[in-house]
């Protein structure tokens, strides 16, 4: 990416994509999701112009928590623009790997990383698949011992069994659905469905901000993030699945805060 060069980006999605863009003088194209959350495919295939470099998946998405299909990452592949899909989700829920179309695609370079299901993240390990002529450059720009040893042995020993990890995405996916049925009972409260290790819940209808859930949960011992980086119209917070434990304490306090939402404040 040199300065000038687009990247096109579908959003809400992770903003470390527009970061990096920014970073290395590029220029970020957003393209907004539709009013019911869906990808823009015809929008993402219009945003493309001769200065496309690069285009940003995220399957499944955050802050959506949406995966694409293939259908639709097949009809972004036929534009021929080098394509990112960052699948850091995939092993949190069923969605589709689209590692194996990397072989019919030389234009797609799949990343994944050990750090959520795999549930790594101080290890800083990633990888990525992608046609042998991308790895090549990608070998000879990388920074010498980028990833130490005891990191290496770590993620190998991770992916050694794969009944852990399967037990992980089962795990995942059924406290979040839990959570997910739970969190829509609730007055004014409009979860997004998701197949990620979070939900990002629409809290506008209950008359209370973000904030307001956000600090409540501190209070309690809990960690919320805010969705204020992302561009939404509204309020919105992001609760990552934990424990069942951890989950049912999660849900007494927002419970409690929706709650409070239809009260009359004292002062
Ligand atoms: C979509 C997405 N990709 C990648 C990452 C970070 O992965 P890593 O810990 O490997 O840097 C995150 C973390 O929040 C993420 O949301």
């Amino acid at each position: 990416m040199t300065p000038g060069d687009e990247a096109v980006i579908p959003v809400p999605t992770y903003a470390f994509f527009e970061t990096q863009v920014r970073l290395n003088g590029g220029v970020p194209v957003l393209v907004p999701a539709t009013p019911d959350l869906a990808f823009d495919v015809p929008a993402v295939l219009g945003a493309v112009t001769p200065r496309t470099k690069l285009i940003f998946l995220c399957s499944p998405n955050n802050p959506i928590g949406r995966s694409w299909t293939t259908d639709e990452v097949e009809a972004v592949l036929s534009a021929g623009i080098p394509t990112v899909i960052d699948q850091a989700y995939l092993e949190c829920g069923y969605g589709p790997s689209f590692a194996e179309l990397v072989a019919s695609h030389p234009n797609l370079i799949v990343t994944r990383t050990m750090s959520k299901a795999f549930g790594l993240a101080a290890i800083r390990v990633g990888y990525g698949i992608a046609d042998p002529a991308v790895i090549d450059l990608l070998l000879r720009v990388r920074i010498p011992f980028s990833i130490s040893l005891v990191a290496i042995r770590a993620a190998q020993a991770a992916v050694g069994d794969p009944r852990i990890v399967e037990s992980r995405r089962e795990f995942i996916s059924s406290e979040r659905d839990r959570l997910f049925a739970a969190l829509a009972a609730l007055p004014g409260v409009s979860p997004w469905p998701s197949e990620a290790n979070f939900i990002t819940i629409d809290v506008t209808a209950t008359g209370r901000t973000s904030t307001d859930y956000v600090d409540e949960a501190r209070a309690e011992g809990l960690l919320l993030r805010r969705m204020a980086a992302h561009r939404l119209e509204g309020q919105y917070v992001r609760v990552t699945i934990g424990t069942v434990a951890e989950n049912d304490r999660f849900l007494d306090v927002f419970s409690r805060g929706v709650a409070a939402a239809g009260q009359p404040k004292l002062d």
